[in-house]
């Protein structure tokens, strides 16, 4: 069975990387409204919707259902590069997340 998402940790930042139609798309674990463990949601139609309260966030993005009072959902730049998935660590510390 193929894996849609894989959670990461790096310089402690937790991480997923998601496999939508044939992208890839990283992004951070935790949801930007309560930090629910966003690697438990499910994917529809290019969003990914949380587990534990249902808002969404558009993967291209990161933005958030309409009405949600929170902020978008960190989207992280991907290279795949000779089998390879490579994330772009200055996004990470441009985030204001502790270094990689
Ligand atoms: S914790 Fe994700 S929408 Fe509330």
């Amino acid at each position: 069975m193929e894996k849609t998402f894989v959670c990461t940790s790096i310089g402690g930042n937790d991480l997923m990387l998601i496999w939508d139609g044939g992208r890839a798309v990283a992004c951070e674990r935790a949801c930007p409204h309560e930090q629910a463990d966003l690697s438990r949601g499910q994917l529809s139609n290019g969003r990914l919707l949380c587990p534990r309260h249902a808002a969404s966030f558009d993967l291209d993005d990161g933005s958030i259902t309409a009405g949600w009072p929170s902020r978008p959902l960190r989207i992280y730049p991907v290279r795949i590069a000779e089998e390879q998935v490579w994330i772009d660590a200055k996004a990470l510390r441009n985030a204001g997340s502790p270094q990689p």
